[in-house]
């Protein structure tokens, strides 16, 4: 049997990493990683425990992935894992939010490999605390979604949070505005260069891939 762990790095901060992440980074006979030109931010954070091993860098093709990118990606931890070993497959924030790892889990259903997770601090929680953004408090109900929700939908929302909208955020501002949303801007959140803005005509000048934005309605009290 095989092993492969789906680890996630959470966002970036070397110290957010989880001892059972840097366990099982350090004891792997392997590491997997996303191919984004030759780097990976995941591997960035887990650099320090990554020593002396093989690192296997997998391509996707640009723009949309598909079921048989998945397959060959699967079909490569197959083979480099060796028998009785395991593997990491690090993941940006949490394995189970919006990645590749959860496609690459599917195909190896009913594999020789075992697949287990070991969970990280996702980017929009990091990015709560930065910016002093509750998620939710009692009652109230959150949204996670990476492009702007509908919006009738936020009218039974108190906080939302829109990962991935580094191209369009205008639409999203202007719905928060409409709304009676207050928002924050957070770009590369817990890193050296990290960005927290609030203010539209600030917000719409950047264009940075990690970045999200956080909008949160308040009750009146
Ligand atoms: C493919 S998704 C991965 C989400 C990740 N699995 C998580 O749990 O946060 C990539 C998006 O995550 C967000 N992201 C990840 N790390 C970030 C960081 N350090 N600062 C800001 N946004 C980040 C950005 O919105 C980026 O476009």
């Amino acid at each position: 049997m095989k092993k492969l762990y789906g680890v996630g790095t959470g966002p970036g901060d070397k110290e957010l990493l989880t001892l059972k992440a840097v366990r099982v980074i350090r004891d792997a006979e392997v590491i997997f990683a996303p191919n984004n030109r030759g780097k990976n931010m995941a591997l960035d954070t887990a650099k320090d425990y990554i020593i002396n091993k093989r690192v296997v860098l997998i391509d996707f093709h640009m723009g949309e992935v598909d079921k048989a990118d998945y397959k060959t990606a699967s079909e490569i931890i197959k083979n480099e894992i060796p028998h009785g070993e395991h593997g990491v497959f690090l993941t940006i924030g949490d394995p189970m939010i919006y990645s590749t790892f959860i496609f690459i889990m599917k195909e190896l259903e009913d594999s020789d490999v075992e697949v287990e997770i070991v969970p990280g601090i996702p980017s929009f929680v990091a990015g709560a605390g930065i910016s002093r953004t509750p998620i939710a408090v009692k009652g109230e109900k959150f949204l996670l979604c990476d492009e702007e929700p509908e919006a009738e939908l936020l009218k039974s929302i108190d906080c939302v949070c829109a990962l991935k909208v580094f191209k369009d955020k205008k639409k999203m501002i202007d719905i928060f505005d409409d709304k009676g949303f207050t928002y924050s801007y957070i770009k590369r959140c817990t890193l050296e260069d990290e960005k927290v803005l609030t203010d539209k005509e600030e917000i719409l000048k950047e264009h940075d891939y990690m970045s999200f934005i956080m909008g949160r309605r308040y009750k009146n009290d």
